[in-house]
């Protein structure tokens, strides 16, 4: 830990501690990545949309029973939240084919999926989140079979409510990344939900509003970010 209390700076955000050894402070930043990281850049006030739709999106679905780490937004740009061990998979849940799901399968992106496809994959930069499944993350013990059980459960009951959430808002839920912790003997969502993570298209003409206007070099950056932010009525 270096003096200000920097636990940690990761791509998007940084994470301090506070006096309260189960609170961290987290803090957005513009710094935008992909390719794990090969490929950097920065999206002017993503880090002030991120964090207020993430904890947007966090207090509703808290008020339809999931529990998550978000406690209380302490400005455009920090919220406070439950210090959690974070379990180190990554949870992709898929509505339509999209991104790597149509690369690997060579499924041309926005084909509806028969079935909500759950994907794990495992975090970490060095070896490119390789994709897994229950099995390696029980060889490489990276969760218990009972938390894979919660948190495959937990994940499809988020997709349902996301797809309300975004669908009133005019923007289709394709496909989207979250991230799970432990905290005081039980498993919630940590991490963010953001257009950092979710893939979401306008629901009438399908243009892309997330981050793969940054990953694909399409423009208007700022601009994908700002028209979610205002769509959610935040
Ligand atoms: P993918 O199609 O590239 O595997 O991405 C699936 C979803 O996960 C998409 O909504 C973007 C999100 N995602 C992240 O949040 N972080 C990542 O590092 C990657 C690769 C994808
Ligand atoms: N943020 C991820 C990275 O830099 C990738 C992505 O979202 O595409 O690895």
């Amino acid at each position: 830990m270096n003096e200000n209390g920097m636990l940690y700076e990761g791509k998007a955000k940084k994470v301090y501690r506070t006096e309260d050894p189960d609170v961290l402070r987290i803090a957005y930043k513009d710094d935008a990545t992909a390719f794990d990281g090969k490929k950097k850049g920065s999206i002017a006030n993503k880090g002030i949309v991120n964090n207020r739709m993430s904890n947007h999106i966090f207090r509703l679905l808290e008020a339809r029973g999931i529990p998550t780490h978000y406690i209380k937004e302490i400005s455009d740009r920090e919220t406070l939240v439950k210090r959690v061990e974070i379990v180190p998979v990554e949870v992709i849940v898929r509505n339509i084919a999209a991104g790597s799901f149509s690369r690997r399968y060579g499924v041309e992106e926005g084909r509806e999926l028969p079935v909500t496809v759950l994907e794990y994959s495992y975090k970490s930069d060095e070896l490119g989140d390789p994709l897994i499944n229950d099995c390696h993350i029980q060889a490489l013990e990276l969760a218990t079979a009972e938390e894979m059980d919660t948190i495959a459960k937990l994940a499809l009951r988020i997709n349902e409510e996301l797809l309300k959430i975004f669908s009133d808002a005019g923007l289709i839920l394709v496909d989207f990344k979250l991230e799970f912790g432990r905290y005081k003997g039980s498993i919630i969502l940590a991490d963010e939900i953001s257009p950092d993570t979710c893939r979401l298209w306008d629901s009438q003409t399908r243009k892309k509003l997330d981050k793969d206007r940054f990953r694909r070099d399409l423009g208007d950056v700022e601009e994908a970010y700002q028209e979610v932010y205002r769509r959610l009525g935040i």
